[in-house]
């Protein structure tokens, strides 16, 4: 499995260019169901995950072309004119959980589709049980056999419903969503998820001619359409990976300009990282954010994850790693994930000072990290590795590095391009 070797110690200086977000490119594709006309999307991360939706989309019938470019430059068209399979397979889905996400568009187009269940992974359990009780809520009939999910609609299709969320689900409100567009009748969704994800989502549905109202709140109403037609539409930038690079520069003592995204993106991460003392500015005319530390420390800051626009769970991680290093304590509770603390281990490997007790981290600052082997144990976790060695006096080596080719385009380049020394090696 391949390696990541990281000598830090250095700031980190240059520009980055933010990619496409993975948490909306993925909806994005799956809505590509939805219609028999070719849904165009720009802006298409390159990454493992998108690579395996593109799996999934084509063993149903979808025809993808892709144009080889990278960033804002890259375009894919997707188009399902006829959709000839209506089975996500195990060995596809269980690779990538949000191929959960043909669900709902499947059962609003063809009335009809046999789903893996997903299983959990490394960060929880994770099931789906209310993304199946919005099919329901919109008349699908759902089994559960032999680890796949049947889901059958009415013969006359999806009808609307009232679907209420008793906590916030993220994919199960892309479901549901999605659904809904081809849903006859009026479909209200209470306590949405609102990350910027779903909005995109929402905001390019609209552009296939779905009828959604309340976009970008927790309560979203749809009137079901008979068809939707194609759209041309840019993935929004990811505003994990602009969180993450933020925190690199932050922990190197660096500067760096982010370049394709936006401070509205990452804004609760922006307050909890102006709080620690990290300079943020946003340029709206160059679309771009320079985040530097150049005078004084770290402080430590306490956070609790949650939904939008609440501190993100995606950026735990990175923002552990940074405590890790600042003047003080800081208090770090995961309120969403079961088991999303095990970067720590690989941290205190690292020298740094952290006590987990139940859902919540104590962070007690040091002055520096060691370097160290250390291993990846899922996406958000091995970033933060990322982010700790690059603070080091010394030569870290990262291993199952293969985690973070799910949601990080280039990464070993774009810190290179600013002053990383870091090379990634390819082990048998
Ligand atoms: C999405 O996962 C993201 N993935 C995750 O990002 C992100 O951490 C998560 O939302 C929360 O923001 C994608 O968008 C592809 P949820 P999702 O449904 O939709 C429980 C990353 O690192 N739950 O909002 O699966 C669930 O177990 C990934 O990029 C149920 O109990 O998250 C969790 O505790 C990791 N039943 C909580 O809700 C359900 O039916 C939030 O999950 C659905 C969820």
């Amino acid at each position: 499995m391949d390696q990541i070797i990281i000598r830090g110690g250095r700031p980190l200086e240059g520009e980055i260019q933010i990619s496409g977000a993975k948490n909306a490119a993925l909806p994005l594709m799956a809505a590509s169901l939805l219609s028999a006309e070719p849904l165009i999307l720009t802006n298409l991360p390159d990454l493992a995950d998108i690579t395996s939706m593109r799996h999934v989309l084509e063993s149903l019938g979808t025809n993808i072309q892709c144009n080889g470019e990278q960033g804002p430059d890259s375009t894919c068209t997707m188009q399902s004119a006829t959709i000839t399979e209506t089975m996500a397979p195990y060995d596809l889905v269980r690779k990538m959980r949000a191929s959960v996400l043909v669900l709902g568009p499947l059962l609003a187009r063809e009335g009809h589709a046999r789903v893996s269940l997903p299983g959990g992974c490394a960060i929880g359990t994770r099931p789906v049980d209310l993304h199946l009780k919005a099919m329901a809520q919109l008349g699908a009939k759902i089994n559960l056999e032999d680890g796949y999910i049947e889901a059958t609609a009415p013969d006359g299709g999806l009808t609307g419903g009232q679907i209420v969320f008793p906590f916030v689900t993220v994919g199960g409100t892309e479901n549901a969503l999605m659904a809904a567009t081809l849903a006859s009748g009026e479909t209200t969704i209470s306590n949405a998820a609102r990350e910027p994800e779903i909005t995109d989502l929402a905001n390019c549905l609209v552009a296939m001619g779905a009828k959604i109202d309340g976009i970008g709140s927790d309560t979203l109403k749809i009137t079901g359409v008979s068809s939707l037609h194609g759209a041309r539409y840019a993935v929004v930038p990811d505003r994990i990976e602009t969180g993450s690079y933020a925190v690199a520069a932050a922990i190197t003592g660096g500067c760096l300009k982010l370049k394709g995204t936006r401070l509205d993106l990452i804004g609760s991460v922006s307050d909890i990282l102006r709080e620690c003392g990290v300079d943020i500015e946003e340029d709206t005319q160059q679309n771009c954010l320079t985040v530097s530390r150049t005078n004084g420390p770290i402080r430590g800051v306490d956070i609790i994850t949650e939904p939008y626009p609440g501190f993100p769970t995606d950026m735990q991680a990175q923002l552990m790693a940074l405590m890790a290093t600042a003047t003080g304590a800081s208090m770090i509770t995961e309120s969403i994930f079961e088991n999303r603390f095990m970067h720590v281990p690989e941290l205190c490997r690292m020298g740094a000072n952290i006590n987990v007790h139940g859902s919540s981290a104590i962070v007690r600052g040091v002055d520096r990290l060691s370097p160290a082997p250390v291993m990846a144990t899922d996406l958000r976790a091995s970033v933060s590795l990322v982010l700790a060695a690059l603070s080091t006096q010394g030569e870290s080596v990262i291993s199952r590095v293969y985690h973070l080719d799910r949601g990080y385009e280039h990464l070993p380049e774009k810190l290179a391009a600013c002053g990383a020394q870091i090379t990634r090696v390819r082990n048998s």
